[in-house]
């Protein structure tokens, strides 16, 4: 017989559903439900609605109590995030903070390449440990699913070895990991050739072991200066679409042009936008590409803050990821990093909230998550407080009390 569970009574359940995926939302368009339940059946909802109510109608279902006032949130989609790497990068974040230029740092051997030499160190089995050390610390913060990008490797062989890392602490690690290839990171200080030359070499001979391997279906690049170019990128992009690779985009991080590349290449995702002016918020409203604000390189950084106010009105699809990275954003703290956006750029605790919910999910493609309604994964994020307002009040410090993943209680 298939267990059912009765989970409850919320103080307040916030289900995140009935919103559009683009575009402002106000406060007043959250439902919340009082003193809701949710019913759960293996890994998803069956039903959601007040808790009495629900134990009416569900008299056979197993009553899992919530004494207290409890907030329930769809459990969190962290769209963005390097959390396999090697190596630390403190000596990089004290020397920009002591005033040392980019080319400065990376003259003393910081930088992306120092990880990139660091996780070549590293074996399989190390990044795998510490992919789901890091993971778990995220669903800690209430992260129920994680994008993982590899990008630290940059030769066929490195970039297999961290795909088939990330592969195998998804097995392990307590939130669903999302891996997407990003080969596309640099161009590797010791490679032979021009940027077009490394990425022809990527799409013949890593492309097809990644389709063979299962690793990812889902493949990313550096648009910058520092990087590659959009004329460097396009038969790269071309061909990963025509393998069927999802595309996302490091895109006007500090320089425009990304963005443009991402709509050019329909990407899913934009990702950074930092430095994207009235022309790029215009273009990515316009698209089906969705922007993806991460807040944490800006605080680690110390740059300013993409601008997500300005995107919403615009009518963008908004979301908020960690870039939990070594180099730029240390931090790996979502929710921290979602409220302080939210104070810099004034947005509705709606609006932060989609951006780390069902906006997210959509990201990444993913529509059985970041809502709390019948037929959808049960993963929740649950509060010790009587009032939704209280998480982005209390930025970050706020942690959850009790984590649901697949139905099952991971975390309390
Ligand atoms: O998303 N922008 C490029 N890549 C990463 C930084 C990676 C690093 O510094 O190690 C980012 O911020
Ligand atoms: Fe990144």
């Amino acid at each position: 017989m298939t267990k059912r569970t009765l989970i409850g009574p919320f103080k307040q359940i916030i289900p995140m559903t009935g919103l559009a995926l683009k575009g402002a939302i106000s406060d007043n368009e959250l439902d919340v439900i009082i003193e809701g339940g949710i019913v759960i059946e293996n890994k998803v909802i069956l039903a959601t609605g007040n808790f009495d109510d629900l134990k009416s109608e569900y008299p056979q279902a197993d009553i899992q109590l919530v004494k207290g006032n409890h907030v329930c949130l769809p459990g969190f989609v962290d769209a963005h995030t390097h959390i396999c790497f090697g190596g630390s990068r403190a000596k990089d974040y004290a020397m920009r903070n002591a005033g040392k230029t980019y080319l400065e740092i990376a003259k003393a051997g910081g930088g992306i390449w120092d990880t990139v030499t660091e996780t070549r160190k590293a074996s399989t089995e190390e990044l795998t440990k510490n992919t789901i050390k890091r993971a778990n610390r995220h669903l800690k913060n209430g992260t129920t699913t994680l994008e993982v990008k590899s990008g630290y490797g940059l030769t066929v062989d490195e970039e297999l070895k961290m795909l088939r890392a990330i592969k195998k602490a998804n097995e392990k690690a307590m939130p669903e990991l999302i891996s997407t290839c990003l080969a596309a990171h640099m161009l590797p200080k010791d490679f032979e050739g021009t940027e077009k030359e490394y990425l022809k070499l990527i799409s013949e001979k890593l492309f097809p072991v990644l389709k063979e391997e299962n690793l990812t279906h889902r493949m990313d690049a550096f648009i910058e200066q520092s990087a590659f170019s959009a004329d460097d990128i396009q038969a790269y992009f071309t061909k990963a679409s025509e393998l069927d690779f999802d595309i996302t985009v490091h895109a006007d991080q500090f320089s425009t042009n990304g963005s443009k590349v991402a709509v050019d290449h329909k990407a899913i995702s934009a990702d950074h936008l930092e430095a994207s002016t009235d022309t790029e918020i215009e273009l990515l409203a316009n698209s089906d590409t969705i922007a993806v604000a991460l807040p944490g390189a800006s605080i680690g950084l110390g740059c300013n803050f993409t601008p997500a106010r300005k995107l919403l009105d615009a009518g963008a699809a908004l979301v908020i990821a960690s870039d939990h990275n070594p180099g730029s954003a240390p931090m790996g703290d979502l929710l921290t990093q979602a409220s302080i956006l939210g104070t810099f750029e004034k947005l509705t605790n709606a609006e932060v909230l989609a951006g780390i919910t069902f906006r997210a999910a959509a990201a990444l493609k993913l529509e059985d998550r970041g809502k709390l309604e019948a037929g959808l994964l049960a993963d929740l994020a649950v509060f010790h407080s009587d009032n939704y307002q209280d998480i982005l009040y209390n930025q970050g410090n706020l942690k959850p009390c009790m984590i649901w993943k697949n139905g099952e209680l991971v975390f309390d």
